[in-house]
């Protein structure tokens, strides 16, 4: 029974669950978490991935509310399907809610994005990141730096080092556009060819803070580099609470599924974010990475050079900004692994099962 709620975890999802299936009964269970069609249902159907069997249709709450019921869900579901296995990844609430579910039922859980550490527990995700691999029987590490973790905190059995399960998504995606011509997101069309930021804020920590959100606005909006920026629904609700706008220097568009993202990053000069998936993605398309955060869990992004983490305070902000639009590093290791994460994940599964 593989756990799914939000975007970043239908990205994943997408490779493992046809992977799985080949040989293997698998149920697909999405919490509900995203549930507008730009937040959902776009990534199940351009990445191809099988309708959820059963969607328990939470959507939003505080963190306690959204996971307790959850919790309370998922329990009535894994006892009546019974699954051998709950597949959860990454660090969501619906995560969480996914991996204590089963391990209060004594079902095992395999993790996949086990080992990511920011070392900041007032993020709720390093949070969920952090209990889901202490229950978890099989951990899937994305990167040695993640098994290096999982040792820190005494976790050496059942640890496996897959790489990132972008790597089987992201370049064919952008393959794809390239060969296909892609057209990017209506409403960017007179950017078309020209450098341009390609932005994204949604992490609470800086959304909802009034001083925070209104530098990281102010900044965008005066920087001499276009930007475009897919709005999350908490940056726009907070926008509207702190009384904030863009400048014509920035344009806003709704969320985009995973195609319009990459074609953007194919498309933009730099990288400004708060995401997680985010920094990994522009790695990876080797587009140079601002990070509004004070810490990151893809540290090696920063260690090579192409991931600048800053504060939005208008003048350190501005010139990691100015920094990342210069020559990026010559070197890129290959920090993610190599295409066939989900063949990996799943032949592990499949061991484990027969034992
Ligand atoms: C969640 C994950 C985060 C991940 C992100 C990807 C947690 C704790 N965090 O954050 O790690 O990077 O997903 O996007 O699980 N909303 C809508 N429509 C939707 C979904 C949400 O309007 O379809 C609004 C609601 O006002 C909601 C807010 O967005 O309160 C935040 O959504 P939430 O599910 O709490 O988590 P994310 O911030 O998206």
């Amino acid at each position: 029974m593989t756990i799914v709620g939000a975007r970043p975890e239908f990205i994943m999802t997408a490779p493992v669950s046809k992977a799985v299936r080949e040989h293997n009964t698998e149920i697909l269970v999405h919490t509900g978490q995203h549930y507008d069609d730009n937040m959902s249902d776009v990534f199940f159907s351009e990445l191809d991935i099988p309708q959820p069997d059963i969607n328990l249709g939470v959507g939003s709450g505080s963190h306690a509310e959204q996971t307790a019921q959850m919790m309370i869900r998922l329990e009535a579901v894994m006892l009546a399907e019974k699954p051998d296995w709950v597949l959860v990844y990454g660090d969501t609430n619906s995560t969480i809610a996914g991996g204590l579910t089963a391990a209060k039922l004594n079902i095992p859980v395999a993790h996949v994005e086990s080992g990511l550490r920011s070392y900041d527990r007032t993020m709720p995700e390093e949070v969920n990141r952090i209990l889901t691999d202490h229950l978890s029987t099989i951990l899937f590490a994305p990167t040695q730096t993640a098994v290096e973790n999982l040792k820190k905190e005494g976790i050496t059995s059942g640890v496996h080092m897959v790489g990132d399960v972008r790597v089987d998504v992201l370049p064919d995606t952008a393959t794809r556009i390239r060969t296909l011509g892609y057209q990017l997101p209506a409403g960017i069309g007179s950017l078309e060819g020209k450098p341009f930021a390609l932005t994204t804020i949604h992490r609470a920590s800086n959304t909802d803070n009034r001083e925070r959100l209104s530098n990281i606005v102010h900044t965008l909006s005066t920087l001499e580099l276009p930007v475009v920026i897919p709005v999350h629904p908490r940056l726009s609700k907070m926008m509207g609470e702190f009384d904030l706008r863009f400048s014509d220097n920035v344009c806003a568009i709704g969320p985009v599924g995973f195609t319009d993202m990459v074609a953007l990053l194919d498309a933009c000069q730099i990288v400004i974010t708060d995401s997680g998936g985010l920094q990994k993605e522009s790695y990876m398309m080797r587009r140079p990475t601002v990070t509004v955060r004070d810490t990151t869990e893809w540290i090696e992004t920063v260690e090579s050079g192409w991931n600048r983490l800053c504060e939005p305070d208008p003048v350190s902000f501005k010139a990691a900004i100015s920094q990342a639009q210069q020559t990026p590093p010559d070197s890129h290791p290959a920090f993610y692994g190599t295409y066939g994460v989900s063949q990996r994940i799943c032949a592990i599964l499949e061991k484990h099962a027969r034992a």
